[in-house]
C-alpha cells in the first residue's frame, strides 16, 4: 500500500475496459494538472489494459467481480476503505455501483459517460451501443459527459459536458473516438474542479 503521506486527493479508480480515461488521469496527475494521487485500481475483468496500466504505473490493483468473490459491491468497498480513497473514479467500468459504496461514499464517485446525458443513458448504454442510438436517433450532437453516481445508472448530478458534432458519414467507430477524445479533455478538468470544491467544504 502507498503510505506517502500528502495533501493530494487520494483517488481509487474503478475500470473495465481498455483504461485510457485511467491513463489520461494518472498523467494528468503526475503534470500536476490535477491535485490527485492515483491509489488504487479496481477491475472486474482481469484481461483489462486498466490492468496493465495499472502495473505499468506502479499503482496497486486487484481484480474483484462475481468470479473472484461472493459480494464484489462488499469488496471493492473494503479495499477502497482500506486504501482510504477519498474519491472515486469510473473510469469505462461497466458494472453498476452497489448499496454499500453508495453508503460509504456519498457524492463521492464520478463517472464520465461517452453522451450528452439525460440522452442515451441508462442499464445496459455503454461503449458502441450509446454511440450507434446517437445515429439512430439523428442527432446533431453528442459528447461526454461526468456526473456523480447514485442508485440510478447515469442519473446523478451532471458536473460537466462536452459536445462534440455528429457530422455527414460518422460511423459508430468514429463517434467514440471523437467523443473519447474529449472526454480526456473533460474529465481531469472536472476532477480537479470537484476536488477544489471538496476541499472547501
Ligand atoms: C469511455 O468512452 C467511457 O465514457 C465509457 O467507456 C469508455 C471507456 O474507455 N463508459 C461507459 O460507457 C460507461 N457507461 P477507456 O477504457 O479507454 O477509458
Amino acid at each position: 500500500m502507498n503510505k506517502l503521506v500528502t495533501n493530494k486527493t487520494r483517488l481509487g479508480f474503478l475500470a473495465s475496459g481498455a483504461g485510457s480515461n485511467f491513463l489520461n488521469i494518472i498523467e494528468s496527475c503526475r503534470a500536476n494538472a490535477l491535485n490527485g494521487l492515483p491509489i488504487l485500481l479496481i477491475s472486474n475483468n482481469s484481461n483489462s489494459g486498466a490492468i496493465q496500466i495499472a502495473k505499468q504505473n506502479n499503482i496497486d490493483y486487484f481484480h474483484i467481480s462475481s468470479k473472484t468473490c461472493s459480494d464484489p459491491d462488499l469488496e471493492i468497498t473494503r479495499k477502497m476503505k482500506e486504501y482510504n480513497i477519498d474519491l472515486v473514479i469510473l473510469a469505462g467500468y461497466m458494472k453498476k455501483i452497489g448499496s454499500e459504496m453508495l453508503a460509504e461514499f456519498p457524492s463521492r464517485i464520478l463517472n464520465i459517460h461517452p453522451s450528452l446525458l439525460p440522452r442515451h443513458g441508462g442499464a445496459g448504454m455503454f461503449g458502441e451501443k450509446v454511440h450507434r442510438a446517437v445515429l439512430e436517433s439523428r442527432d446533431k450532437k453528442t459528447g461526454a459527459t461526468v456526473h456523480l453516481v447514485n442508485e440510478e445508472f447515469d442519473k446523478g448530478r451532471i458536473l460537466g459536458q462536452l459536445e462534440v458534432d455528429v457530422a455527414m458519414g460518422d460511423t459508430a467507430e468514429s463517434l467514440a473516438s471523437k467523443v473519447l477524445a474529449v472526454e480526456h479533455i473533460l474529465y481531469p478538468k472536472i476532477i480537479s474542479e470537484y476536488i477544489g470544491q471538496i476541499n472547501n467544504t
